[in-house]
């Protein structure tokens, strides 16, 4: 993925440009907190006399503070400049290290281990040939390391290391390292690693990590190192059609025209034919240009600016290959998602899904079932919690163009991005486009919005009410509502209530089913103002990320949410349905403001205050308001 960091640094690409003629194997290492993965790479830079000078002097005074293990020097202390680690004792983000051998260049993203850092992992597992797995040999397979063996195989790891660790803690015992390796390999079967291989090791001692151990002479493989060294990985980058995302149309002058980005797949040559894949027109190759002038062809990862012969229209966000094997461009796909955010994946919300082209709204249209990372059993689920993997339909609101992950693991994998937080909730690999996107058509009518609207002498719009329970919604809806029809407005009210009572008699008040009560009904207020009408719509609706959603849906300046503000104790107090009691009492569970909650709006277009109002005169105000908007018109 390349928004992440999954190239070292430039000085690090430099030192590696030296030794151009070695193989480099990128590799992960995981396991849980206490594990002893940042001791194991530790150990292989220190033991390797891989490392640098300085790093070893600010070891020694730090590692003097806090040597955990009464080491002289404390290994994992190597790992991390990251204050925050020293401060806590776990590792909070990737940290990628390099080191070589005179065999082979390597690159290793330490990935933490604690179990709600699945997300650290799967950035550092996503360009990754080798996963280096460790176990505590006094604690055998875990559920961590089933996880972490479902996610790196999800990811595309085809190698696995089975680091057995401590195992001078068991008395380096030939029977407990045999009989976890063969625990491992059982649970494994499943998961097509090209091989695996277990290591009996002490991170602390150095045994079997740089050189084989006379502690465990029952042991004949490879050290750790030798075993990196030398494990035949696949490599067949070379033979991918070719990607080429483009990051930044170039246009410096009114001569020249180039696109910008990274190789993502495959390679180019100056006369090779390429099309746009967005739009299936076909052109060549004119130019290649890089920082250094102008080359004859590129490779994957390399940064080139393209030219081409034609003049063809190509925008950010969409991708050049090659014409014999053409990604997909579609707004539906199946895909394996990962969710890392302790609040859970909802069919039906509106996130940002991101991938190495493009940054496109989406949701997941149906969550077909969740995967049990144990027993690989498919279980029925209406939401993905954190750490959680499952299969999902996807919907976006513009095709995108993509490979299948199994094709290719740039073009193929997402991520994807909540729209307050902006922060990366989940990650996933695209299984396939889903061909029913293919044959639905957005129909034409000839009687449009316009016409009908225009008959009706009136601008559509969606009144949208938000507010608490007995917060006096419907009422003051209902009011609204008269007062517009005997103006001769064209209006319809839609309320909670009733429409539960029919097209949403299905649902319940868990936030999924709220979820999905609030897009059927935003469709359906979004149909009813495309027939030119005025819509009150008077749900609670108490998430913003919906009610955003919906305002999305509608036309600009169509969408008027309306706060009906009432604190929670007036609510309770009017209790017009006698709900509150009921709640109070614990009779009804998800009750909204009490075992539920109520997301209030931060910029309504107007905020109802209810407590010594009447509900006429509140209605009256957003007539006001509706008056106005159609003035300005
Ligand atoms: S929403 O949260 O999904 O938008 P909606 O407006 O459709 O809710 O329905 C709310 C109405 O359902 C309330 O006015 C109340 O009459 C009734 N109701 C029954 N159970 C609950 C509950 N657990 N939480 C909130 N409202 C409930």
């Amino acid at each position: 993925m390349s928004y992440l960091p999954t190239l070292a640094p430039l000085d690090i690409q430099a030192h590696l440009a030296d030794q151009d003629n070695k193989s480099i194997l990128r590799f992960i290492t995981c396991g849980s907190v206490d594990d002893g993965k940042s001791t194991l790479i530790g150990r292989l830079l220190f033991d390797a006399k891989l490392v640098y000078e300085d790093q070893l002097a600010n070891l020694g005074r730090v590692g003097a503070q806090r040597s955990a293990n009464g080491d002289d020097i404390d290994l994992a202390l190597l790992l991390d400049g990251l204050e925050a680690e020293r401060e806590q004792g776990i590792t909070i983000d990737v940290a990628y290290r390099y080191f070589s051998t005179s065999k082979r260049k390597f690159i290793v993203a330490d990935t933490p281990g604690h179990e709600e850092y699945t997300r650290n992992m799967v950035t550092g597992a996503s360009t990754a040939a080798l996963a280096v797995l460790l176990i505590d040999s006094r604690q055998g397979v875990l559920s961590q390391t089933r996880r972490h063996s479902y996610i790196a195989s999800l990811l595309g790891i085809r190698h696995v290391v089975l680091a057995v660790n401590k195992i001078d803690l068991v008395g380096y015992s030939q029977t407990v390292f045999e009989g976890i390796a063969e625990d491992y390999l059982h649970f494994a079967r499943e998961l097509g690693f090209q091989s695996i291989k277990p290591i009996p090791i002490s991170a602390r001692y150095g045994d079997n990590v740089i050189a084989n151990s006379e502690k465990t002479p029952w042991y004949q493989g490879a050290a750790l190192l030798e075993y990196l060294e030398t494990i035949d990985f696949d490599r067949q980058e070379a033979q991918k059609p070719f990607r080429f995302p483009v990051q930044l149309v170039m246009r410096p002058d009114a001569n020249f025209r180039g696109y910008a980005g990274q190789i993502a797949s495959g390679k180019i040559s100056v006369g090779d034919q390429v099309i746009v894949a967005k739009s299936g027109q076909r052109t060549s190759i004119r130019s290649i240009v890089t920082y250094d002038g102008e080359v004859e062809k590129a490779v994957e990862g390399e940064a080139v600016t393209l030219v081409l012969s034609d003049d063809v229209e190509v925008s950010r966000g969409n991708m050049l290959a090659a014409p014999g094997a053409r990604p997909f461009v579609a707004d539906q796909f199946q895909a394996h998602m990962i969710w890392f955010d302790p609040s859970p994946m909802i069919p039906g919300r509106s996130y940002i899904l991101r991938t190495e082209t493009d940054s496109v709204n989406a949701t997941v249209t149906a969550l077909k079932h969740q995967v049990n990372i144990n027993s690989f059993v498919r279980e029925a689920a209406k939401s993905l919690q954190m750490n959680e993997i499952g299969v999902c339909n996807i919907s976006t609101q513009a095709p995108i163009v993509f490979d299948a992950y199994k094709d290719d693991r740039t073009t193929g994998n997402f991520i994807i991005v909540d729209r307050i937080s902006n922060a990366t909730v989940g990650a996933g690999m695209i299984d396939f486009p889903l061909r029913r996107a293919d044959n639905v058509h957005w129909q034409a009518t000839d009687v449009n919005k316009g016409a009908r609207s225009a008959m009706k002498n009136q601008r559509p719009a969606v009144l949208w009410f938000t507010g608490l329970s007995g917060s006096g919604k419907s009422t003051i809806a209902n009011a609204l509502d008269k007062v517009l029809h005997a103006r001769g407005k064209h209006t319809y009210l839609l309320d909670g209530d009733n429409v539960r009572h029919g097209l949403n008699r299905d649902l319940g008040f868990t936030d999924e089913d709220r979820v999905e009560n609030i897009r059927r009904v935003a469709e359906v207020a979004k149909l009813m103002a495309d027939a030119g009408l005025i819509v009150l719509v008077s749900f609670i609706s108490p998430f913003r990320d919906e009610r955003r959603m919906a305002r999305e849906l509608m036309e600009k300046g169509e969408f008027i949410e309306i706060f009906v503000d009432t604190p929670l104790e007036e609510c309770a107090r009017r209790d017009p349905k006698g709900l509150y009691e009921k709640a109070l009492a614990g009779k009804i569970t998800n009750f909204t403001g009490i075992s539920s909650p109520y997301e209030a709006p931060e910029n309504p277009e107007l905020h109802l205050h209810t407590v010594g109002h009447e509900p006429i005169s509140l209605a009256l105000k957003i007539e006001e308001y509706l008056d106005q908007m159609t003035e300005e018109k």
